[in-house]
């Protein structure tokens, strides 16, 4: 099968390396020339696990345009929609290459929208600028860190337009759709879901609501077991032994960030409010999620003189990424920063940034936290579990350790003479 993939960001990569991987025969489309000149060097542009050495080894052909994408049985749209200021998805770079892709694709060709777009968008692109081609909406689940693993082992494929796209999609998963051995997967298959694009698409936003509000109620549990008296970590353990709630996503925080969940939650509550409904739950995750970081900076706030130094463990919006959009770490130095407060940072993907909040990034824990007030973990390395922290507490000034992560042993904490505080020791209310 011939696919013109357009977009090389997480998903777009991923998808045309996978796709050439099992056999499809794919071009992949970026404009950005930065990012187009790796690719031609066969560089990795995202830093994600396996992507590097698969570039090596697929005759995936990156282009700024693709003059064949008549030749395209398939063509993937994967580019970004970012969050405009009123919460609402920005199409811009959709309708654009949506315009461009109805001039050049053949009539009854399959465009499959990957970027994550409100509910009827599909619909009117089928009606407006893609009216000779077939629109099927194709959201995706992978995480970033993650992204290749997830592309090639899916947990489900959903989809969704007019019928005579049908064949051509399911053709096109085919490959992907047979679990490796070991992949710890019961299933033979991965589950194809086909259905309407508006389905497919409202699936998208309903998974990353969900998982998001999954998190802000794992907060509040979090903080109440606090108030009460009670072991966030046991109630929380015993949560995730119950099947109906699963033990993914219960790592209480200092909030949720990234590129998806909070776009992706404004985005469907827009989308909610837009026709009249009032997503009620939605819209108390996203406040819990603002008030769960706001509390975080009062505690460290209340707890250190405003001319402190704080020792910021973690920049990126979580472990296993160099990638710092809607970073709740940056977030909270923001607050930090604008009450006087001198933040330096260290973290294992990130070797500097421009970040204005950032007075320096060191090239380790104890160099960030030398003469620190106070130490904050913001982002879940799994190296700052293993912290030595006798050695850490020698290098500080103060003995406050924030874990807004819970990654640190609190008793390991209290023994190397650390004030510690964590997910729990939120002021209520
Ligand atoms: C998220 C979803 O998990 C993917 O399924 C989805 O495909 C993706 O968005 C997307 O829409 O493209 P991602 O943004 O990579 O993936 O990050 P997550 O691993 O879900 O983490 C999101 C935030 O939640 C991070 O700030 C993380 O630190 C936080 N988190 C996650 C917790 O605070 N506790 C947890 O237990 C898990």
């Amino acid at each position: 099968m011939r696919l013109t993939v357009i977009g090389a960001g997480y998903v777009g990569l991923t998808s045309a390396l996978a796709f050439a991987v099992v056999g499809h025969d794919v071009v992949c489309v970026e404009r950005d020339p930065v990012r187009l000149s790796r690719l031609l060097r066969r560089e990795d542009p995202l830093g994600e696990p396996g992507v590097g050495e698969l570039l090596g080894q697929t005759a995936v052909r990156f282009v700024e345009t693709d003059p064949e994408i008549d030749r395209a049985d398939v063509v993937l749209v994967a580019v970004g929609t970012p969050m405009r200021p009123d919460g609402h998805a920005d199409l811009v770079q959709v309708d654009e290459v949506s315009r461009s892709i109805a001039f050049g694709a053949r009539p009854g060709a399959v465009v499959a929208i990957r970027s994550t777009v409100p509910v009827g968008t599909c619909d009117r692109l089928q009606t407006g600028a893609l009216l000779h081609q077939l629109v099927v909406s194709n959201p995706e689940f992978l995480r970033e860190g993650h992204a290749l693993q997830d592309t090639f082992v899916p947990t489900r494929i959903v989809a969704g337009g007019p019928s005579a796209a049908r064949a051509v999609v399911e053709a096109l998963y085919a490959p992907l759709r047979e679990r490796p051995c070991g992949s710890g997967v019961a299933a033979a298959q991965v589950p194809l879901i086909w259905t309407t694009s508006r389905s497919a698409e409202l699936a998208k936003y309903a998974a990353n609501g969900f998982l998001a509000t999954k998190l802000s109620f794992v907060n509040e549990i979090a903080n109440l077991a606090d108030v009460v008296g009670a072991d966030a970590g046991a109630v929380l353990r015993t949560m995730a032994l119950d099947p109906r709630i699963g033990a993914g996503h219960l790592r209480p925080g200092l909030g949720w960030g990234g590129s998806c969940f909070p776009k992706d939650t404004r985005a469907l509550a827009a989308l909610a409010a837009g026709e009249g409904y009032d997503f009620i739950v939605l819209r108390a995750a996203i406040e819990q999620n603002n008030r769960q970081l706001a509390q975080f900076a009062l505690m460290i706030e209340r707890e250190t003189p405003t001319d402190a130094s704080i020792g910021l463990l973690g920049l990126a919006f979580k472990a296993g990424t160099a990638d710092t959009r809607e970073s709740p770490a940056l977030a909270l130095a923001h607050r930090l920063a604008r009450t006087g407060r001198r933040v330096n940072a260290y973290d294992p993907a990130i070797r500097s940034t421009s970040d204005t909040a950032i007075s320096r990034v060191d090239p380790d824990a104890l160099a960030a936290c030398t003469d620190a007030d106070a130490v904050v973990v913001a982002t879940e390395w799994p190296e700052f579990a293993a912290l030595d922290l006798r050695a850490l507490r020698d290098v500080t000034r103060g003995d406050l350790l924030v874990d807004g992560r819970a990654v640190i042993d609190p008793v390991r904490a209290a023994a190397a003479g650390f004030r510690y505080r964590g997910v729990g020791g939120l002021p209520a209310g």
